[in-house]
């Protein structure tokens, strides 16, 4: 939750306004994190102080205000060197006004100011200690207790370096933080850190970087340690290498930018250079040069942070010719799901390999169960495969929210398989869910969508499912592609079992159609726009099924509430006669999904237990399934496939659904109220 940008120009001259103009497109695109307020803090224009502009509401509200402002901002002005900070917030402590919102302050000189992502469990305790000392709280937000602390460990110890305050405000919190920090004592410099939130850095040089890593910095005394100074001074950029020699560049080639962020699709236009922050690394940016310090050395700390270079285009995080993003995403699908198969499956000969997980491949087939964990949508792909797991892997395949698990403290063995289900990789509930695992000795499988993120380096091993940036709240493409990926690791788990090798095969063949019969079923898109004018004015839907398509219900419902704020609820068919068919009249929105697979004649009972009521369905059917569209006005006919993919083609008319009845009720498609797409709190 939350987006933090920051951005450091160091002997690169940039006009005010467009740093401004960069803090604020860096918003944009962490907006999806969080839309309830946002904020900058740059230097004053007398460059003495600091001026903070928050504006409640989405970031285009903030850009206006700066514009408003802009003659007192001083605009014209171009500074050689300056370290701004931004937020975009998605309120936890305190109502989503400006006095709320980041970046908080230290005291009315804004001597020290923060932005954060996370929240702090021991908030309170800090503030009335800082209470007691004389400090006056304007917000209720519990970061402000940071901006104060650190204040107040400067006045205790003026003395001390940025970075060394950093690390002293650290060590008094507790929960979760990402934090970029910017002071009137500091001008010119920044310094980042997290616990459990997301933070790294894109690095833009003038020259090609001369190293690959920063080297890590240890113990309180590391500045003085030469061991920990390579290059003499362990500190980055080590200026650019001339031929074989080390020989330094003039001074001319310090020019360096730094973009501190949650997300990397905040940088990519800017750098694809990144450094991925670990717990508690304290990067410090002071004299043009980043160096990243550790107070004390964890048991495996690796020695350096090696410097990555992005995949991502700048082009898949922009709209294009689409009004949404979810609109995009939805309609990206055909070539997504190829992305996601794409080097692991071959056709030709049927075999499937999973780079990530292979060498992992002879334990987990030793396994006593596989555990599915997840949240949102990620959970629902989970569901959407257990049934196939279970049949191709023959283990038992447990399937759980990640926020239930760790309430009921769930046994975990060290011969449990579990895999960590999440497109963002940093949703705090699957994290925590894994680093109890991974505690009680279990084997860690990621499957994500998001190079480089927590879920991804704390797994032991794990599948990335490629399915591209995926900025809609609402989770589409990535529910795909996990799906596709969790029935890949099923074929795997099966490659050598000649019992299962018809059925492997239908599922390759299935697997090689999916992308046109995609494309066939977003061709209905219209006829759903019409189902959408429909039900877009009624005040709940339910969406029935059972067997390999009840995870689309439940997806499908997920959709509906978070995109249009209706009440949606996913049914098991077989369920419906112990409770829900109390809802059904001639009044009730209802739809079900009736494929001609093994449970087709149970669906078609429940489909006639809601006629008998008077219900009028509308079907999600096989194309040409005669017989089942004899009972309604209203269908939609889906082409077919093997019935464990089925679920991929009967989900996608869910998903146009659900963005056509928000788009007639003027709700905001891509940013759906309360609602963020990162959730890193628990
Ligand atoms: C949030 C989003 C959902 C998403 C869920 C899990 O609630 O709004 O769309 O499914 O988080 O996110 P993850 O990144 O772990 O898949």
């Amino acid at each position: 939750m939350c987006g933090i940008f920051a951005y450091l120009n160091y002997l690169t001259p940039k006009k005010r306004e467009e740093i401004l103009e960069l803090l604020v497109n860096g918003l944009k695109r962490l907006e999806y994190r969080g839309y309830d307020s946002a904020g900058v803090a740059v230097d004053s224009a007398e460059a003495k102080d600091i001026s903070i502009i928050k504006k409640s509401g989405k970031v285009a509200l903030l850009a206006e205000e700066i514009k408003n402002r802009s003659d007192e901002l001083n605009m014209g002005v171009t500074v050689d060197v300056h370290c701004g900070i931004a937020h975009t917030r998605w309120a936890t402590h305190g109502v989503p006004n400006e006095i709320n919102s980041h970046p908080q302050r230290s005291d009315l000189q804004n001597s020290f100011v923060v932005v954060h992502n996370g929240i702090i469990t021991n908030y309170k305790e800090v503030k009335v200690f800082l209470e007691k000392k004389g400090h006056h709280f304007e917000s209720d937000t519990d970061t402000e207790i940071i901006a104060k602390l650190i204040y107040h460990f400067h006045q205790q110890h003026p003395n001390f370096s940025f970075r060394e305050l950093v690390e002293h405000v650290v060590q008094q919190l507790e929960g979760a933080y990402a934090l970029c920090f910017k002071s009137k004592y500091f001008p010119g410099e920044c310094v980042a850190t997290r616990r459990g939130s997301p933070l790294l850095v894109g690095i833009k040089t003038r020259t090609r970087l001369a190293t690959d890593h920063v080297p890590i910095l240890y113990g309180k005394d590391a500045d003085s340690n030469p061991e920990h100074r390579p290059h003499g001074r362990g500190e980055f950029p080590t200026l650019p290498r001339t031929g074989s020699t080390s020989e330094f560049e003039p001074l001319e080639d310090k020019q360096v930018e730094y973009f501190f962020a949650s997300d990397a699709s905040a940088i990519i236009e800017h750098t694809n250079r990144v450094i991925y922050f670990e717990d508690d690394d304290v990067a410090a940016v002071k004299n043009g040069l980043l160096s990243i310090h550790r107070i004390r050395r964890a048991g495996d700390d690796p020695q350096k942070r090696e410097i990555t270079t992005l995949k991502m285009e700048l082009q898949q995080i922009m709209k294009g010719n689409y009004d949404f993003f979810m609109q995009k995403e939805i309609f990206e699908q055909p070539e997504s799901v190829i992305n996601t198969m794409r080097g692991r499956l071959n056709f030709e000969n049927g075999t499937v390999t999973l780079g990530g997980i292979k060498d992992y491949i002879p334990e987990i087939k030793r396994c006593r169960r596989l555990m599915l964990i997840g949240c949102g949508t990620s959970y629902h792909s989970a569901i959407a495969t257990r049934q196939l797991l279970e049949e191709l892997t023959e283990l038992p395949v447990m399937v759980e929210l990640a926020s239930d698990f760790l309430d009921r403290t769930t046994p975990v063995f060290r011969d449990d398989v579990c895999f960590f289900i999440s497109q963002s990789g940093e949703t705090a509930d699957t994290l925590m869910a894994l680093r109890y695992c991974k505690l009680r000795g279990a084997l860690i499988v990621g499957i994500t969508n998001t190079v480089g993120s927590s879920i991804c380096r704390e797994s032991h091993c794990g599948v990335h499912i490629n399915a591209g940036p995926e900025i809609g709240v609402a989770s589409t493409k990535a529910y795909t592609s996990q799906f596709i990926s969790l029935v890949m690791f099923a074929l795997v788990m099966s490659e050598d079992r000649l019992s299962l090798r018809q059925r492997r095969q239908e599922i390759i063949d299935g697997l090689k159609n999916l992308q046109n019969q995609i494309r066939d079923v977003l061709k209905l898109d219209n006829k759903v726009k019409s189902l959408a004018e429909d039900l877009y004015k009624k005040k709940s839907l339910l969406i029935m099924g059972r067997g390999y398509n009840f995870a689309t219900c439940l997806e499908g419902a997920l959709k509906v509430k978070e995109l249009t704020y209706m009440h949606s609820e996913g049914i098991m068919a077989g369920e419906l006669k112990h409770g829900p068919l109390a809802l059904v009249d001639e009044t009730m929105p209802v739809m079900m999904i009736i494929m001609r697979d093994p449970v087709y004649t149970k669906c078609m009972n429940a489909l006639q237990q809601v006629t008998a009521r008077e219900g009028k369905p509308i079907l999600i059917c096989e194309e040409n399934d005669k017989e089942t569209i004899s009972y309604s006005q209203k269908y939609l006919e889906i082409p077919r496939t093997v019935d464990c993919l089925q679920g991929i083609l009967t989900v996608i008319p869910m998903q146009l659904l659900s963005f056509h009845i928000a788009v007639l009720k003027g709700c905001n498609v891509d940013c759906p109220r309360n609602l963020a797409k990162s959730v890193t709190v628990e």
